[in-house]
């Protein structure tokens, strides 16, 4: 007889429980991601959901309970040894350096891993300059991967808030995590952008076979996406399960989902489409 073997766990919240001062934040929450699923946080602003992504990445130490990510405790970890973990995030409010191009963005966040010495830098050892130079070719070709090489020598102030996003998005994978954290990605998108996102996202998640824990409000994005959604509220779970469960929920309909504009983007159909490849990758001379 054949085995069925359950998904492994990659993450595993218990009882985080967290507070800003006399702020209850937080209060009990658990989680458990599968490994290769996409999974949703939902709930109405100020539900505590950046909170819980900060307290996974290292920003915040919990109050109480635990976080293990593919059996490390992560609790007390600073943000930069979570990363080593192969845990990449992105931000609410998207966090790129606005006066670097793209390709230095993608390539600083590679420099930033790698630990020179001093003496390396400085000096300009032969060292640093051959890995300077791969880290270089890396990030064009990961730029052509994501199709954003066409962008590559453009500053992310100047391009179009889908295209920041995407680089936002593109930087974190650079890293090659197990565990892609992704804090409103559709935020500040029209609505005529949210299937490409979603495409770039099922993309991802096909072309890495990583997994993605994402917060959103626009429902049409988690509902396409997400294999299981959990839905806070005033940083208490309200519920849990898959997107058809989370639309008919009373309790979530009744916080959250009452809201008619979030409904109505939720039953909107979806249309895939087909990312283009491209490149503009500068020409030795
Ligand atoms: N650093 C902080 N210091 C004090 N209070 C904070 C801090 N960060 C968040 N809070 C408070 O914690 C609560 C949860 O905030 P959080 O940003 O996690 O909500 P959210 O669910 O992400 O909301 P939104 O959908 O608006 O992004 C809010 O009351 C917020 O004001
Ligand atoms: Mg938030």
């Amino acid at each position: 007889m054949s085995e069925v073997h359950e998904p492994q766990t990659l993450l595993k919240i218990e009882h985080l429980t967290h507070r800003f001062g006399g702020l209850q934040a937080l209060t009990d929450i658990n989680v458990e991601l599968k490994k290769g699923t996409i999974n949703g946080l939902i709930g109405p602003n100020g539900a505590g959901k950046t909170t819980v992504f900060n307290l996974v990445s290292g920003f915040y130490v919990p109050s109480e309970g635990s976080i293990v990510f593919d059996g490390t405790t992560l609790n007390g970890l600073r943000p930069h040894k979570i990363a080593d973990l192969q845990i990449g995030r992105t931000f609410q409010n998207i966090r790129l350096w606005s006066d670097m191009t793209v390709l230095d963005n993608i390539c600083i966040a590679q420099h930033s891993r790698l630990g020179f010495s001093l003496k390396d830098v400085f000096l300009r050892t032969k060292n640093y300059k051959d890995r300077e130079a791969q880290i270089h070719k890396e990030a064009w070709e990961l730029l052509e991967k994501f199709s954003l090489a066409d962008s590559a020598l453009d500053y992310p102030k100047n391009l179009p808030y889908g295209i920041q996003r995407r680089v936002e998005i593109a930087r974190a994978l650079s890293l090659n995590p197990k565990l892609l954290m992704l804090d409103e990605p559709a935020a500040g998108l029209s609505t005529s952008d949210l299937d490409g996102l979603i495409n770039y996202i099922k993309w991802i998640h096909e072309t890495f076979g990583i997994t993605i824990w994402m917060i959103e409000h626009q429902m049409q994005v988690v509902n396409t996406l997400c294999d299981s959604i959990k839905v806070i509220n005033f940083g208490k779970e309200l519920a849990e399960g898959t997107p058809e469960e989370i639309q008919k929920n009373p309790a979530v309909i009744d916080a959250y989902l009452g809201n008619a504009k979030i409904v109505e983007d939720a039953q909107k159909p979806f249309e895939p489409i087909k990312i283009a490849s491209q490149s503009r990758r500068p020409q030795k001379d």
